[in-house]
């Protein structure tokens, strides 16, 4: 049996963090909001954004979850599990294999109770040093045995290209975890709370295998799949909320981050999104590029009857890549939160190309960009990256006398006649 060495959360542990890794060596000032947390630049790389540990709290906070500990067997810096910690006012446990990050994560695990109104929970928690799949043994040096761990979240290293490689390549396995781990969790009648962060790009394949593992121990409990975006034309964050973490009736959530730190949230059942290859945008259309996290989600359906009046028509004209697209008979109802937040440009067909986009068509793209009064065209297609920067330098430049005009962009569609340039206007 290996042993594990305990460092407690408490001021003590603050002098040998600052050794280790200086406060504000890396990240400078933190925004007022936040807790200014120790980390190293690997750890920087790895660390859950605070914004998102946060809402993960409140999430929690809503389930109904045993008495028990809260455990990180792979904590890191620890910013997940002491927000936990502080939110629901529970003991918790980290687990760390690097000594170094696992003595910040104890640090990190005090300063978030310092900036918190209740601490009482320090008093029991503490970070380990060692392996995190070594259940028996961690719970023992911590004078705790048998079912004591109410909730489970893991966030495992990941090889880059996830695609590529097995789910047991995660540092822990998943696997190891839970066949280590189980005989130690609390199980209510939804089952055990685990949450478990996962690569964005994980195939639907690997998401059914994780689900079959996790229900290979408790057949019965329910799944909520939540993905995060933080609106950068890519998913952030893919996890899964299994047993007593999940949410009712819950199979799909969708959560976007907002730059202010909000966040918006809507949930429901997914549904397979399919491309309508026979439609072509007309004038007086409306032409939306939307976030890739969106269609990921498969709650699309949900979010469209927020989106459009029920007299629209609507079709998914692009449903992969960074910009999947939606043609629409009217525009979006962009003020309200839940639409917005998931659009990255939205606008009023004008016209169609006769030419293709290309440095010496520029002359009859401005002519119809000046028709519309555009103040801005800004490139929305695919295109050379290398010819990119070259013709929105000229239509920038050919546009700079009409800066009270509303600004546009050029979008790209695959139609039944072939790909097609449309110039938008945006509302
Ligand atoms: C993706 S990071 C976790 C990041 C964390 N969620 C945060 O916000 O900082 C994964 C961590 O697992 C640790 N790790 C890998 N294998 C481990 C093991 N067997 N036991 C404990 N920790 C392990 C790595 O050192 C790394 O710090």
């Amino acid at each position: 049996m290996s042993t594990h060495r305990v460092l407690p959360i408490s001021p003590d542990i603050l002098g040998f963090a600052e050794i280790i890794a200086p406060q504000g060596e890396i990240d400078g000032k933190p925004k007022p909001s936040e807790p200014h947390l120790y980390q190293t630049y690997r750890m920087k790389r790895l660390s859950t954004p605070w914004s998102v540990c946060l809402t993960r709290a409140e999430q929690l906070s809503d389930c109904r979850l045993g008495k028990g500990i809260l455990l990180d067997p792979a904590c890191g810096s620890g910013s997940q599990l002491f927000a936990y910690c502080s939110g629901l006012e529970r003991a918790g446990l980290g687990i760390e294999l690097d000594a170094d990050s696992a003595v910040l994560s104890a640090a990190n695990g005090q300063i978030v109770a310092d900036s918190g109104s209740n601490s009482e929970w320090t008093s029991e928690s503490f970070v380990l040093v060692g392996d995190g799949t070594d259940a028996t043994a961690a719970l023992a040096e911590i004078g705790l045995s048998g079912r004591a761990v109410a909730v489970m979240h893991v966030d495992p290293a990941r090889p880059l290209d996830t695609q590529n490689h097995s789910l047991d390549e995660m540092e822990p396995p998943i696997s190891t975890l839970l066949n280590r781990w189980a005989e130690h969790f609390v199980i209510g009648s939804r089952g055990p709370a685990i949450i478990i962060d996962l690569s964005p790009r994980l195939l639907e394949t690997q998401q059914r295998e994780i689900e079959v593992l996790l229900l290979s121990y408790w057949p019965d409990s329910p799944i909520t799949w939540e993905w995060v975006s933080t609106g950068r034309g890519r998913i952030d964050r893919l996890t899964i909320w299994f047993g007593a973490a999940a949410e009712s009736a819950t199979p799909a959530r969708m959560l976007r981050l907002l730059s202010d730190g909000s966040v918006v949230s809507f949930a429901g059942r997914a549904t397979e999104v399919k491309r309508t290859t026979s439609a072509t945008p007309s004038t007086g259309d409306w032409l939306t590029i939307v976030d890739s996290a969106l269609l990921a989600s498969g709650l699309q359906g949900q979010w469209l009857r927020e989106a459009l009046p029920a007299e629209s028509t609507r079709h998914w004209v692009r449903i992969s890549g960074r910009r999947p697209m939606l043609l629409s008979s009217e525009p979006l109802q962009m003020e309200k939160s839940l639409v917005g937040a998931f659009v990255s440009s939205t606008g009023q067909v004008i016209s169609r190309l006769k030419v293709e986009p290309t440095v010496e068509n520029i002359p009859p793209i401005l002519v119809s960009a000046n028709a519309a009064y555009l103040s801005r065209l800004t490139l929305r297609c695919k295109m050379e990256p290398s010819a990119q920067p070259k013709i929105q330098g000229k239509l920038d430049h050919g546009l700079k006398d009409y800066p009270r005009g509303k600004p546009g962009f050029l979008a790209d569609v695959e139609t039944n006649g072939g790909h097609a340039w449309f110039i938008c206007k945006e509302p």
